[in-house]
């Protein structure tokens, strides 16, 4: 499968399985194929997250019905763990619409790259105490600073709830040998494994931990939480919704390589430069991968094909050849035979789209925005439409009327 004019690809087929037999039935792809790609990923790309139990906690720190000048409750959690004496704190900070204090409210989960407060000028938002990215600092005179990545009254406006910490919480970005974040609390120093997992996994079982927090929140609507991300945080998106059934759909804004662009294509960013550049991100078992793609017992069409029945949506920016929107787009094509498998259209489109002409007709989003890498605006409009298609089917097409 996977041949295009001009280029040909030989990706991994969804639907057979290690042995070669073709898998047929909805039963047979849960039962073996799911989870043989599934460990495919952990073992390969993403490592595996350690099931170490944990003594979990949430604390409610502050919460407001004055939000945004009465339109939004604002709330700040901190969830914290604890393994033997270490401990761990996610700063949780919600906007739900003021709606939310009658009846529960979908939420879109995700994580922010340089802090809560980065992402609206609200002075109420606690900043974060640990390490934040260089030209984030002093990070007080960063609030609302990324605030054209996370319309929140946009989106507020429309029914949803936003829920975001900051990823360097769980795991800051940079390479320390996994000594800090979630990798230091959980992981045993000098014993990691070639399938140890990587930051990007670290960040998924923090999305995870958001879903935890949100399923004890009677004012979000427990069937309706979204797990999204925006090019790292993308990747870390479509690993937490593989890994975490619980999330109703998954986004991937722009995530391009080892996120939804095919690896195989060598488009953009390779195997080779990622492992090279973020070494601290996947496990070390990926770097057999560098320069050999084609060795790749998965490519990320399977990724994205872990997410079915559940639906997906991917974007991609006319000019971020970086993420590779080509490979993005053939990542869903080859993504949909599974969702065929379940008796649903996929994305339902053989060639691109035109730029900012939305594919919404099936469990597969797609869109290409027309300007560089990024998360806009026009994206975030992109995604409410298709999730008020999947979460409000009897045509309603507002959440807060
Ligand atoms: C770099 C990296 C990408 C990543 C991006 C981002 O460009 O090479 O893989 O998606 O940073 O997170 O902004």
């Amino acid at each position: 499968m996977g041949e295009e004019p001009g280029q040909e690809l030989s990706l991994p087929d969804p639907l057979q399985s290690a042995d070669g037999r073709p898998i047929a039935s909805v039963e047979a792809w849960q039962r073996q194929r799911r989870p043989q790609i599934l460990t495919l990923f952990r073992e390969h790309v993403y490592g595996r997250s350690p099931e170490t139990p944990l003594e979990t906690q949430s604390q409610l720190l502050e919460m407001t019905a004055d939000a945004l000048g009465g339109k939004a409750i604002r709330k700040q959690v901190a969830l914290q763990f604890k393994s033997g004496d270490s401990r761990l704190t996610i700063n949780l900070l919600l906007y739900l619409p003021a709606a939310a204090q009658s009846r529960p409210v979908p939420v879109f989960s995700l994580l922010n790259f340089n802090g809560n407060h980065t992402v609206y000028p609200d002075r109420a938002i606690r900043i974060p105490t640990g390490w934040v990215p260089e030209e984030f600092r002093p990070a007080e005179a960063f609030r609302g600073a990324r605030g054209d990545s996370y319309p929140v009254p946009g989106i507020l406006a429309r029914g949803y709830g936003l829920a975001t910490a900051y990823a360097g919480d769980i795991d800051p970005d940079f390479d320390d040998g996994f000594k800090n974040g979630v990798h230091g609390l959980l992981g045993v120093p000098g014993q990691r494994q070639p399938d140890s997992w990587g930051t990007i996994a670290a960040w998924a079982w923090g999305l995870s931990r958001i879903m935890d927090y949100c399923l004890t929140d009677d004012q979000i609507d427990h069937r309706r939480v979204t797990v999204l991300g925006h090019s790292r945080m993308g990747k870390a998106a479509l690993w937490a919704g593989a890994e975490d059934s619980r999330f109703a759909l998954v986004i991937s804004n722009n995530s391009g390589c080892s996120g939804a662009a095919l690896s195989r294509r060598r488009q953009g960013e390779s195997v080779k430069v990622i492992n090279d550049r973020f070494p601290h991100w996947f496990c070390q078992n990926y770097r057999q991968y560098n320069d050999r793609e084609e060795a790749l017992p998965v490519d990320q069409h399977l990724l994205l094909s872990l997410i079915a029945p559940r639906p997906l949506y991917v974007a991609s920016a006319s000019q971020d050849d970086w993420a590779d929107p080509e490979g993005e787009f053939l990542a869903c094509r080859y993504a949909e035979p599974v969702y065929h498998l379940f008796g649903l259209k996929g994305m339902d489109a053989v060639r691109m789209p035109a730029p900012d002409t939305p594919l919404h007709h099936g469990h597969i989003g797609y869109h290409l925005r027309s300007g560089p890498h990024g998360l806009t605006a026009y994206d975030w409009r992109c995604y409410i439409d298709f999730a008020n298609t999947h979460f409000h089917p009897a045509g309603k097409t507002k959440t807060n009327e």
